[in-house]
């Protein structure tokens, strides 16, 4: 008997020790201890032996029994308890983090901005990238020979003789969009006011960069029409706007309207009377334009096909980008264009 366990012993915990997984060991277990293993067998026998062989075979089996259950249970600490080469697996380690992925900085802003425009009703209206110079210019009061066709350096397509579909003369030179004002004429071509929209878009110019100067950047179009429509309207439209846009996620700066101070100041643009623009307070005390505005021209209503003794209206297009730097503190608009993924990462 004492040869026999020995053996049977040597060969058990020999097997257990080398089991792979689980499965393995599970399967051993069954072998060794199970109802029908050779040792309960034995132990199961012992009620039918003599007294001094019951005394000679019991403290055997039973020390045999304790030793198979500890082998098993030191065995199945040492592989993890689960299946596959799970050797050194320890379950009490930390969590390893997963990296996953999210929207660029730019696409965010962009949704930020949709939802507190829609927020304050207005309707979020898209256009084509590649538009045409009637478009792009002359609808908006830019003929060919005025000389703020210069404020916007164009990339003009060289399949100039196709059109986009639209109003319009039937050949006009195509380009990529150099704003997304187009849009203004595009939509009240087909839409009576009263109306506010926006226009969220990518444009591009033929112009050298630098910190706050991209050739393919994104602006925001914002177009209001009515019968009643004013300048007071604009401030407080643009006012809310900057108030939500900074108040979450913190702008850079403190003072009026929810984090950012800005301010507006007289300027020109062809398609509309009077013009401004709003520039916001850097950190540094440095002042950046953001956006330009005014109340539609005139001559965009007539080229829309409306009567502008009827009508008044407020438009702006905003630098989507550079807002984008200013709630980020991102110090130089390329980096949003670099696709480097360590500075993507942040957001
Ligand atoms: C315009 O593009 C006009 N269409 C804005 C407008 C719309 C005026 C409606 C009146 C009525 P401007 O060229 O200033 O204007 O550009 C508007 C904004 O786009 C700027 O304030 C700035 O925030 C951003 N921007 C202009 N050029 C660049 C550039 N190269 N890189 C990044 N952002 C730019």
């Amino acid at each position: 008997m004492a040869l026999e366990a020995d053996m049977l012993k040597k060969k058990a915990l020999g097997e257990i020790s080398k089991a792979e997984d689980v499965r393995a060991l599970e399967t051993l277990r069954v072998f060794y201890l199970g109802r029908k293993s050779k040792l309960s067998e034995e132990l199961r026998g012992l009620g039918g032996l003599s007294l001094n062989e019951r005394k000679k075979n019991g403290p055997v089996l039973h020390a045999l029994r304790r030793e198979f259950e500890e082998a098993f249970l030191s065995r199945s600490k040492e592989i993890g308890g689960l299946p596959g080469k799970t050797k050194n697996l320890d379950l009490t380690m930390p969590g390893k983090k997963v990296r996953f992925g999210h929207l660029h900085p730019l696409t965010k802003i962009e949704n930020e901005i949709k939802q507190i425009f829609r927020s304050m009703n207005f309707s979020v209206i898209e256009g084509p990238e590649v538009e045409n110079e009637y478009y792009n210019f002359d609808a908006l009061n830019i003929p060919a020979s005025h000389p703020a066709r210069e404020m916007w350096d164009t990339f003009w397509l060289k399949e100039s003789e196709k059109n986009v579909a639209g109003r319009g003369p039937q050949k006009s030179r195509l380009l990529l969009r150099t704003h997304t004002s187009p849009i203004q004429i595009r939509y009240m071509e087909s839409h009576k006011p009263p109306f506010q929209i926006i226009v969220p878009g990518r444009v591009f110019r033929y112009e050298a960069t630098d910190a706050s100067h991209e050739i393919n950047f994104y602006q925001v179009e914002g177009l209001m029409v009515g019968e009643n429509v004013s300048v007071a309207n604009f401030k407080f439209v643009i006012e809310e706007f900057f108030k939500k846009l900074f108040s979450s996620g913190g702008g850079s700066v403190s003072g009026r309207s929810g984090g950012v101070e800005f301010r507006f100041r007289p300027s020109y643009f062809p398609f509309v009377e009077p013009g401004l623009e709003v520039d916001i307070k850097l950190r540094g005390g440095k002042w950046l334009e953001v956006l330009g505005a005014g109340m539609v021209h005139p001559r965009v209503f007539e080229a829309a096909g409306y009567n502008p003794r009827d009508l008044q209206g407020f438009a702006f297009g905003v630098g989507l980008d550079r807002l984008a730097m200013i709630k980020y503190k991102v110090p130089d608009i390329r980096l949003f264009y670099s696709g480097d993924l360590r500075f993507i990462r942040q957001f």
